[in-house]
């Protein structure tokens, strides 16, 4: 029997997990369905009824997405990792004999973009997270398990920085590792330099750049920009300065996959299905 998953957001039109999922499934003979879900904003509870809706059709699974990733994380009665525990938001659920778990596969997604795919390797380097709101917080703990020498997190509201900063730091005392993590405001930066600089803001949807400064990006950096589609303003403004430059269709594609192999016990090659979104 066909195991039925989906993605619920609100708009979820625009998503592309339906055509990726299909090909890991196709790719690795999973039977399996996979739709996108709207869920209403307009009430409190349009996420919950949704996810229970599905649980009561026998669905084995969902991915969340933007507004309800946090409604997700609330919904859950379990949760698999302690990088959903930090992120507090939720982008995979697991529906099984009753119980809703939940995980966030968004920051491993991006690790493993930025070291696999990219070959670039975040070991003792120094990384800037441009951004604290729901994103960042997603990949905060995963790049934080990569111990890099040093991972600033800086903010237009800096106070969110450092709370970021705050809830992160206990992280370095368990891995024993001396990962410097600090917040710093935009201005803090002027004359620091960057091995790697990740813009997890939404500030790419207006067409807006943060306003961080142009010595971030140190000689041969990699400027790497959370949102796909188009080359952004940051991307513009990294590759003016020197930076190489990616965006994040390999990450929603890892991410993806990390998601797949919660569910289906099978990792799916990620390339081929990078490039066929590349391609389209
Ligand atoms: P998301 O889930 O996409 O992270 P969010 O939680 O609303 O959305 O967070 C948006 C992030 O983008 C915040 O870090 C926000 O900065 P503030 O905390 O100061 O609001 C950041 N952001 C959005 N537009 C920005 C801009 N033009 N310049 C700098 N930062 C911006």
């Amino acid at each position: 029997m066909t195991d039925k998953y989906a993605v619920i957001g609100n708009p979820v039109e625009h998503s592309k997990s339906p055509e990726i999922h299909a090909a890991f499934a196709r790719q690795t003979r999973q039977d399996i369905s996979y739709e996108r879900v709207l869920a209403p904003i307009d009430t409190e509870d349009g996420f919950s009824k949704t996810v229970d809706r599905l649980i009561a059709q026998g669905y084995k699974g969902a991915n969340v997405t933007v507004p309800f990733k946090y409604s997700a994380f609330l919904k859950t009665s379990k949760r698999d990792t302690p990088r959903a525990e930090f992120a507090r938001a939720i982008n995979t659920l697991s529906f099984c004999n009753g119980e809703i778990s939940g995980d966030n596969t968004d920051g491993v997604g991006l690790v493993t973009d930025i070291s696999k795919n990219l070959g670039f390797d975040i070991k003792g380097k120094k990384v800037l997270l441009v951004g604290a709101g729901g994103a960042a917080f997603g990949v905060l703990g995963p790049l934080r398990e990569q111990s890099p020498m040093q991972l600033i997190i800086s903010n237009r509201t800096f106070a969110k920085a450092e709370e970021a900063a705050k809830i992160l730091a206990p992280l370095a005392k368990l891995r024993a590792d001396d990962t410097e993590v600090l917040a710093k405001c935009f201005e803090e930066l002027n004359g620091c330099s960057f091995d790697l600089v990740i813009n997890a803001t939404s500030s790419s949807l207006n067409d807006e750049l943060p306003a961080i400064p142009d010595s971030v990006f140190a000689p041969g950096a990699l400027a790497y920009d959370m949102m796909y589609g188009r080359e952004t303003p940051f991307m513009k403004f990294a590759r003016t300065h020197g930076a190489q430059v990616a965006d994040g269709l390999g990450m929603l594609v890892e991410q993806a996959a990390e998601a797949f192999f919660i569910w289906r016990g099978v990792r799916p090659d990620t390339a081929p299905v990078i490039a066929q979104l590349r391609s389209a």
